[in-house]
């Protein structure tokens, strides 16, 4: 029996602030207890309104990253950190750029090593993690294919970081910012599911009526690799932060909470 807590908002708007929140106040009480603030990060278009929020945080003066280390989910391969469809880019954009995080807290897998270091460059990502205790909060959103960080259908529950094929659908999303399907990659390096599960809390998000359907199936679907999102029901903390439209396939909603 899945223990995930289900929260439905009215808009994405209200949904990020609830997760930018809970940010916010983890990295405040830590900071309290002068601990560093391990974050999982992801990118893409579900958490670009929580990186909003914690930016106008910082520059109130509200909030600091001085104490956060961050490590990212995920990077296409091959791609180097300037090109503008890089989550490297992304991430500096949206986020680091307009914080006082110090750069050497920043780990984001590296989409510009040769391909024979791939393998040990993966494990090292795996040990860093470990090194700082494991990830305290991993945010998370959801692929249409139910891939989670860039684990397509059919990764295992035991895979760490790694190398993968990205599934056509995937770089069909991809494509328009590409410039067209074939300058998409065809892989990416991503942490695994159990690198993702090994966090202690995670926030996972889904706005609009196309997340539906992989939220359905994390909430009411059997565990299979073919949704690698149904892994997180093994998870004893996972809060799943959704709008209206994304909810709209749950068919028993005694299960969640409407905010
Ligand atoms: C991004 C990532 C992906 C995305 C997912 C949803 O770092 O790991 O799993 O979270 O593809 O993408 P959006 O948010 O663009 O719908």
């Amino acid at each position: 029996m899945s223990s995930i807590t289900v929260r439905v908002f009215e808009d994405k708007l209200s949904g990020s602030q609830y997760i930018a929140d809970a940010l916010r106040s983890r990295i405040h009480t830590n900071d309290s207890d002068s601990k560093r603030t391990v974050l999982g990060l992801a990118t893409g278009g579900s958490p670009k309104k929580v990186y909003d929020l914690l930016v106008e945080s910082v520059e109130t003066g509200e909030l600091s990253f001085q104490n956060v280390t961050s490590f990212n989910l995920d990077e296409y391969y091959p791609i180097g950190p300037e090109s503008r469809n890089s989550y490297h880019y992304y991430m500096n954009q949206r986020l680091f750029n307009h914080t006082d995080v110090d750069p050497g807290q920043v780990f984001i897998p590296e989409g510009d090593i040769e391909v024979s270091e791939v393998d040990h460059y993966c494990k090292a990502y795996e040990r860093k993690i470990a090194g700082y205790g494991g990830i305290e909060i991993q945010l998370l959103g959801i692929g249409g294919n139910g891939h989670i960080g860039f684990n397509e259908p059919g990764s295992s529950i035991e895979s760490e970081t790694r190398l993968i094929h990205l599934d056509e659908k995937t770089r069909r999303d991809a494509a328009d910012s590409f410039g067209g399907i074939h300058q998409t990659p065809e892989k990416a390096i991503t942490m695994g599911v159990k690198t993702i599960l090994n966090a202690k809390k995670i926030y996972c998000m889904a706005w609009g009526a196309h997340k539906a359907r992989p939220v359905q199936q994390l909430i009411e679907g059997e565990i299979t690799a073919e949704w690698p999102v149904t892994f997180l029901q093994t998870h004893a903390n996972v809060e799943l932060i959704i709008d209206r439209a994304a909810a709209s396939l749950l068919t028993d909603s005694s299960n969640f909470i409407v905010n």
